[in-house]
């Protein structure tokens, strides 16, 4: 009985995570801690069994509950190790940073930007780091930033590199001097707003697309959702996030930013992986998106 509980336990896990560069699995789905979700949904997060975490440096500096300090201790209050949890943080790359300072990055500065969030999060390596966003200072920038990334993690500082909010021109740039592929693109992507033109291109290049804003690009009042998500006896919330997980996109999503509530949203977020969207419905979720990109 019990090897036949480990055995489910296993193949569950293998379901919900993902490998993103060899032997880093990752779970498809994180828990985000910015900008409408705090560090205070971490203890129900842990509660409904989530194990993956979505920082950056500079959400400290966004939002009240950003600090990737108090993630570390809410993490480690739930009675979690390092090993069980999977960490992904950013340095403030094109965001949360000035022009003129992204401008001024070098390969050394980087690793030390590496090393600030590690501080941060109390520990000695995180499972991904991403840089926050394209630096206004172009692809040579970028080429050095993500040498930056390259030298952290050959120094065992992270176990997997990104980045985040590339877009193709950026990607192809990228690709052209890395030496190791990004394991991840972290964008905006949901429902009513998908960017497919880069899905597919990380796709093609065995990049992990991960996605951002889920819920807030997630048409709860769309009568073809609510039949959808009926006729699945699940919620619109469910939808939105199986649509993802169907596209093999991984999501950071949040607990929103009372604590009373986050245990009820994170069952409701990892509540996803026992059912199966048809392909017509998958269809006609990717064609709402159009609509809406049409619209806009
Ligand atoms: C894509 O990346 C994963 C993780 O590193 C690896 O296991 C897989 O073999 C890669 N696939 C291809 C086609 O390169
Ligand atoms: C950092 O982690 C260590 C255990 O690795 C723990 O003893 C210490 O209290 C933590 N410090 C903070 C500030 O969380």
């Amino acid at each position: 009985m019990f090897i036949f509980h480990s055995l489910l336990a296993a193949l569950a896990l293998l379901n919900e995570t993902k490998e993103i560069a060899p032997g880093v699995y990752m779970h498809r789905i994180s828990m985000g801690t910015c900008c409408g979700s705090d560090t205070t949904g971490v203890p129900g997060w842990i509660a409904a069994g989530g194990r993956g975490f979505d920082s950056a440096y500079d959400y400290g500096k966004q939002v009240s509950g950003g600090l990737q300090s108090d993630l570390a201790i809410a993490i480690a209050k739930a009675g979690m190790r390092r090993e069980d949890v999977f960490i992904t943080t950013k340095i403030p790359a094109g965001l949360g940073v000035s022009p003129e300072d992204c401008l001024k990055a070098t390969v050394e500065s980087t690793v030390e930007e590496v090393k600030r969030d590690l501080t941060e999060l109390n520990t000695t390596y995180v499972d991904l780091i991403l840089l926050h966003a394209p630096c206004p200072g172009g692809s040579e920038k970028n080429a050095i930033l993500w040498k930056g990334l390259e030298e952290a993690k050959a120094q065992g500082l992270v176990r997997s590199i990104g980045v985040s909010n590339y877009k193709v021109p950026e990607l192809t740039a990228l690709l052209s001097t890395a030496t190791v592929v990004p394991a991840v693109n972290q964008c905006g992507c949901s429902v009513q707003k998908h960017d497919d033109e880069t899905i597919a291109f990380c796709q093609s290049h065995n990049i992990t697309y991960e996605a951002y804003d889920i819920m807030k690009g997630c048409p709860f009042d769309d009568a073809t959702v609510k039949s959808i998500a009926a006729a699945h006896s699940k919620t619109a919330a469910q939808i939105c996030l199986r649509w993802a997980l169907q596209r093999d996109i991984v999501v950071a999503t949040g607990t929103g930013t009372d604590p009373t509530k986050a245990v009820e949203y994170a069952k409701e977020d990892l509540d996803v992986y026992d059912f199966e969207l048809t392909p017509a419905e998958m269809d006609t979720l990717n064609g709402l998106g159009e609509a809406q990109s049409e619209l806009a």
